[in-house]
């Protein structure tokens, strides 16, 4: 079976177990007309078929990762409730569960005291830490490589603060002398440092970068949305890892529960090393109702309404497989990672192909050899068709030359970029796939092979 079914079993008696917690209350007479609901949900499951198989591991596109059954299943079972994080009297239990569920991320990043909290993801999230920077560093620019997520740029522009983006490397990681320039013209307030780029997986050098704060004076928040549980994984290369190792010295850190962290969407998260930050939240509505001397997540997030679903979820998935490095989630991650070392290895040792740099993390990036640019970026486009015709589903990147030169993918530079093959390698399910993935890849390279020529 496709999907797993044996669980919803589960969903009917932790259901009743919740109900008990309610029994003495009066029947409400409304009920579901279940003959109308089938109907219509029956037609919602047909419709939801066109989409991409993302739960299988044929699916190694974009970055999309199933949810664990357990999150599925305790965020469906807070619906019957629908609390709301906004407040202790929307989400008494979820809010502590929240609470709860960021103090344990927060230990993973070796962080006691902080201030944090979920939002809808890592947009939302890193947008609040960029706030918070202006807030403290009023004027100044925020700093990011031009490999970081694209929202930087715009979040930026949103908050009215100048954007600087910093030179790359030949790996995609931020180039630290381009970024002390920038520095020197002591215009940046904060520099977002991306632990995870989501386009290759390169990990920019955070030690490095932390050393500046030496000789400049700047906030480092680290965009770790799609990286940061590989905090807990056991075989990083010791460059990777080493800039892992220095998290906890970043002011402020964005990490995606509903990336790597196994949680379905609407679940980013934020996380302060100062609790002091809290004042800039402070606000004073006469409608919310903060009813108690507790403190209430509404009073240090931007958002007013937000899902205790997700929190319960969250901490049910915690309890099930904690953040410890050695556990079973964190040998997840390590499975995924040794996926993308396999698929890379690889590619490597096909002439076809030029692989740009070993994964940092589980993010495998490669051009396809051409005489030029542009027929490179051809062929990569008629391997991704071929691939999707043999149901592995993969993604396509656009790199800059400065990320691809080192690979000698083409011998004339027609254009300044090649459109190139990716794949996201996150379930752990991949390294056991691996070989039907390579398999379905190769033929479908010799397919595009003969269709171009
Ligand atoms: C590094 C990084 N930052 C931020 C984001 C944006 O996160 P979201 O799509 O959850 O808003 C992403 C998304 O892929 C990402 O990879």
């Amino acid at each position: 079976m496709t999907f797993d079914h044996e669980s919803l079993a589960l969903l009917e008696e932790a259901l009743r177990r919740l109900e008990e917690g309610y029994r003495g209350l009066p029947e409400p007479s409304s009920r579901a007309d279940v003959r109308a609901l089938r109907e219509v949900l029956l037609s919602a499951a047909e419709r939801l078929r066109d989409n991409y198989p993302y739960h299988h591991p044929l699916y190694v596109g974009q970055m999309l990762k199933p949810p664990h059954p357990i999150a599925r299943l305790a965020y469906t079972l807070a619906l019957f409730l629908n609390p709301n994080n906004h407040a202790l009297d929307g989400g008494r239990a979820t809010s502590q569960m929240e609470k709860e569920a960021v103090a344990g991320i927060a230990r993973m990043l070796g962080w006691g005291a902080h201030l944090g909290h979920l939002c809808g993801g890592g947009t939302m999230a890193n947008f609040e830490a960029l706030w918070v920077g202006r807030e403290l560093r009023p004027g100044k620019a925020v700093a990011a490589s031009a490999q970081a997520h694209y929202t930087h740029a715009r979040l930026s522009s949103v908050l009215g603060v100048p954007f600087h983006p910093i030179a790359i490397d030949a790996r995609g990681r931020m180039d630290v002398r381009s970024l002390e320039g920038a520095l020197a013209t002591h215009a940046i307030g904060t520099v977002v440092v991306t632990l995870g780029t989501t386009a290759a997986g390169s990990v920019d050098p955070l030690a490095e970068i932390l050393a500046l704060r030496g000789r400049h004076d700047f906030r480092v928040h680290v965009d770790a949305a799609y990286g940061g549980y590989f905090m807990l994984a056991g075989n990083l290369g010791g460059e990777t890892r080493r800039a892992f190792d220095r998290i906890a010295e970043a002011d402020s850190v964005v990490i995606d529960p509903h990336k790597h962290g196994l949680q379905p969407y609407g679940c980013g998260c934020v996380l302060f090393r100062d609790p002091g930050v809290g004042r800039f939240y402070k606000h004073d509505s006469p409608y919310t109702y903060f009813s108690s001397a507790d403190l209430h997540l509404g009073e240090i997030s931007l958002e007013c309404s937000r899902p205790g679903a997700a929190a319960a979820a969250l901490w049910t998935t915690m309890r099930l497989l904690p953040l410890k490095p050695g556990g079973d989630f964190a040998r997840g991650l390590e499975a995924g990672r040794e996926a993308a070392l396999t698929l890379h290895q690889a590619l490597s040792k096909d002439d076809r192909f030029a692989p740009l740099m070993p994964p940092e993390l589980d993010i495998v990036t490669w051009a396809v050899r051409a005489a030029s640019s542009t027929e490179s970026s051809a062929m990569a486009r008629r391997i991704f068709d071929a691939a999707a015709h043999r149901d592995l589903h993969l993604a396509l990147a656009t790199f800059p030359r400065t990320m691809l030169e080192p690979a000698a993918p083409v011998t004339r530079w027609d254009a300044d970029e090649i459109v190139c093959l990716r794949a996201c390698v996150m379930k752990p399910e991949h390294r056991d796939w691996m070989a039907e993935i390579l398999s379905r890849l190769q033929a479908a390279a010799g397919d595009a092979c003969n269709a171009g020529g």
